[in-house]
């Protein structure tokens, strides 16, 4: 019974762990498996055979599918050279959906060109029935004059106040450098790639497994996003960081009713469907236009419980540029891009 393995992370070899998971029983996949680069990992050697680095993936990968509901997400992290081999094994039992290619610098591989992203490969169980959810981040600006990084030309009528649509090249997530916010584990990915891929693809209440849980990153997004989890991870501290940091966190990374993904105090990832209530929880200038020169401001200190407020309450809390004055917030949009 898949509800006995909820909400926990189980200690093993994801092979063996993997054998108490039902067919078609969870939501979404994920794995950030060992990349056989030699990383310093407490409790497992990071350097196979090629060969049997290919086989033991593939088992793993099949289980990933096996256990993944016909509406549901296959999510694969690796260096490209790795993901050639899976997505041929992948081909084969699930539904190719895209490569992301996550920008970032990776490992240098000797003389040759150096490597400069990810991949993330997703597949769906069965592309027919997959469970799929658009989603936008907010526009890239320059640094000083705050314009719009990219020139829409003509088209600046038909800007969406928060921000396009994301596509599958991903350059807005950047890698965990600082020591303050990472575990003591060598490759910890950032909780709001995790966010992102779980907006896209689950709804509330969903099951997230991952089988290479590390200090948790996917089990933490999706207990913070209000879904299941379930972690399968080799060592025992890794699986006890986890639990304390699971302890800490809520299912509130919410604006109202709506599921969103933080980045310190930004929105960087929302679904498109929910714009039309989310949008009441900004300042947005009335013309599309002006989202050029202008970024939509979220209210201050919005959490669960936050009613929405008057926009003169508003006014008085934060100082509001010229842009704003006549305009209310809840204004109608027909943005596209
Ligand atoms: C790349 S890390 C995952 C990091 C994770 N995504 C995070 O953000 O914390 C891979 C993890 O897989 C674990 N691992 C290696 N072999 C395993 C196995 N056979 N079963 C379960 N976990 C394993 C390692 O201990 C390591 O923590």
């Amino acid at each position: 019974m898949i509800e006995n393995y909820k909400n926990k992370i189980l200690q093993g070899d994801c092979l063996e762990l993997f054998k108490n998971i039902p067919d078609n029983s969870v939501d979404m996949t994920f794995a950030d498996p060992p990349f056989n680069l030699k990383k310093g990992y407490n409790s497992y050697k990071d350097s196979l055979q090629v060969q049997e680095y290919i086989k033991w993936c593939e088992t793993w990968i099949s289980e990933m599918v096996r256990v993944t509901k016909p509406t549901g997400s296959i999510f694969l992290h690796n260096i490209p050279k790795w993901l050639t081999f899976y997505a041929a094994h992948l081909n084969t039992i699930a539904d190719f959906k895209h490569w992301i290619s996550w920008d970032a610098p990776t490992a240098p591989m000797g003389k040759t060109l150096q490597p400069g992203h990810y991949g993330i490969l997703f597949y769906a169980k069965n592309a027919k029935e997959l469970k799929f959810y658009e989603i936008r981040y907010p526009h890239k600006r320059e640094r000083k004059s705050k314009y719009l990084a990219k020139d829409y030309g003509g088209k600046k009528g038909l800007l969406h106040p928060f921000g396009p649509l994301v596509s599958d090249v991903w350059t807005d997530i950047h890698r965990m450098k600082h020591n303050k916010y990472r575990d003591d584990h060598p490759c910890q990915l950032p909780l709001h790639l995790l966010e992102r891929l779980i907006l896209m693809t689950t709804d509330e209440n969903d099951i997230v497994l991952d089988p290479f849980n590390g200090t948790g990153t996917t089990a933490l997004a999706a207990k913070r996003l209000g879904r299941n989890y379930i972690g399968f991870e080799l060592d025992k501290d890794y699986v006890e960081i986890t639990e304390n940091k699971l302890l800490q966190e809520e299912p509130n990374s919410k604006i109202g009713d709506f599921w969103v993904s933080f980045y310190l105090d930004n929105v960087v990832t929302i679904r498109n469907n929910d714009w039309d209530g989310l949008k009441n929880y900004y300042y947005v200038p009335l013309k599309p236009e002006e989202i050029d020169k202008q970024q939509i401001i979220l209210q201050k200190n919005i959490s669960i419980s936050t009613p929405l407020k008057s926009f003169s309450d508003l006014k008085k809390e934060c100082k509001l540029p010229d842009l704003f004055e006549e305009y209310d917030t809840k204004i109608i949009y027909k943005s596209s891009i």
